[in-house]
């Protein structure tokens, strides 16, 4: 057996007609950059987590840093966030210029723990910066409600959770401004990289917009406009002012999403609830599974629809089961080994081990196995027999 962790071919191959055709259709149309797809991808996805605007972008990376742009948070600023999730979350803070300030997430949910969000609160918060971490809520009426109390922007990290629900409804739209990824793994994965930023600001949304061609258009200009505004000022007469694209407003990125992407990723939406569907049917098999050993399956949360984009169980032998697990054919692996507040590129923010306990030891505790929705029945079986060999002979 070669079990790989995530197997995105096999989704390729299952709907490979309708993928290739929607590539095709971009191929042949000569409209590669922008366009119908974009937009209609943009509409549809937005519809489909219920926002507003959809502004689709190069990467979910670069859907965190727009979001954080278009609210006007940099230099000076801190944003609460979690270190118990993938580089990219904190790195954007950074890549904005703020600080990005982490409190340790829950023992169950393995989401930010709510209870310590307002010790971290200090006077330079501008936002609370949650992550629906392996598809799973966060709780985000207590979030709001904190956000509320202090004014403070609640921007989800929703990478990991396209799909999700909470309390019965999509999850996703719940803050000021949610961020997507479509890395070709994810819940909703592209053939290449693909982000998004989901709002109901129109002000947000123009902002994010214009930063992802450079600061220009007439997004740029309106935006623009809008910070001249707020610093009771009005814009330089001089000022060249156009609509094209060779008018720049604001220092901005070029983060564009393929149209070959947005096409393929408009079909792979429509199939989202059954790829979410196999997703929770495969862990609830799991639980089932592996019922009355060990290891510490994944827990719902009360309020919280998982989406499973990761299925990851605990025990204190990880390191060593991952590496049986491998002997076996079965590919899995910690996600993710390193804390980032112990990453040497935040050395410089001070963290220390010890400094969070929960995150810490689910660093050294968890392991994941593949969930995705193409797995095949003998394939988790197998995985469930090959854990339970582990613990009779080998622990
Ligand atoms: C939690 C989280 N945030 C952000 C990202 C960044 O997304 P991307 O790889 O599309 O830049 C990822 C993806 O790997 C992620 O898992």
């Amino acid at each position: 057996m070669n079990i790989q962790l995530m197997n995105v071919q096999r989704q390729h191959e299952k709907y490979a007609s309708e993928y290739e055709e929607a590539a095709l259709r971009v191929l042949r149309s000569g409209n590669y950059i922008g366009g119908e797809e974009v937009i209609a991808f943009e509409e549809e996805f937005a519809l489909y987590e219920g926002a507003k605007y959809g502004i689709s972008c190069g990467n979910g990376t670069d859907a965190i840093i727009l979001a954080l742009r278009a609210l006007g948070i940099g230099p000076g600023d801190e944003v609460i966030t979690t270190a118990w999730t993938f580089f990219a979350t904190a790195e954007s803070i950074a890549a904005v210029g703020a600080t990005p300030v982490f409190v340790d997430v829950d023992a169950f949910t393995y989401c930010m723990n709510v209870n310590l969000v307002e010790h971290a609160i200090t006077d330079k918060t501008r936002a609370v910066l949650p992550v629906h971490m392996y598809g799973q809520s966060c709780d985000m009426d207590a979030l709001r409600k904190i956000c509320k109390k202090y004014s403070l922007y609640l921007i989800a990290d929703c990478a990991q959770s396209a799909g999700t629900k909470y309390k019965g409804k999509r999850s996703n739209t719940l803050g000021d401004v949610s961020c997507f990824s479509f890395f070709p793994t994810k819940n909703l994965g592209g053939s290449g990289d693909g982000g998004m930023v989901l709002t109901d600001d129109e002000n947000v949304a123009r902002a994010c917009r214009s930063l992802k061609v450079h600061g220009s258009g007439k997004d740029g200009l309106w935006t623009l406009k809008k910070e001249y505004e707020r610093s009771g000022k009005s814009l330089p007469a001089s000022m060249p002012m156009g609509e094209s694209k060779y008018y720049n407003y604001l220092i901005g990125y070029n983060s564009r999403l393929d149209a070959i992407q947005a096409a393929i990723l408009r079909v792979k939406l429509n199939h989202m609830d059954e790829f979410i569907d196999r997703r929770r049917m495969n862990a609830s098999l799991y639980n089932e599974g592996l019922k009355n050993l060990e290891f510490i399956t994944p827990i719902e949360a009360e309020y919280s629809e998982h989406s499973y984009y990761i299925y990851a169980l605990k025990h204190p032998q990880a390191s060593l089961i991952i590496d049986k697990l491998k002997e076996s054919g079965v590919s899995s692996g910690t996600y993710y080994p390193i804390p980032l507040h112990l990453q040497g590129a935040f050395s410089y923010l001070g963290y220390k081990e010890g400094d969070l306990p929960i995150t810490e030891e689910l660093s050294k505790t968890t392991f994941v196995l593949p969930v995705f929705p193409e797995l095949f029945e003998q394939e988790r079986d197998y995985i469930i027999n090959a854990l339970r060999q582990i613990k009779l002979k080998e622990i």
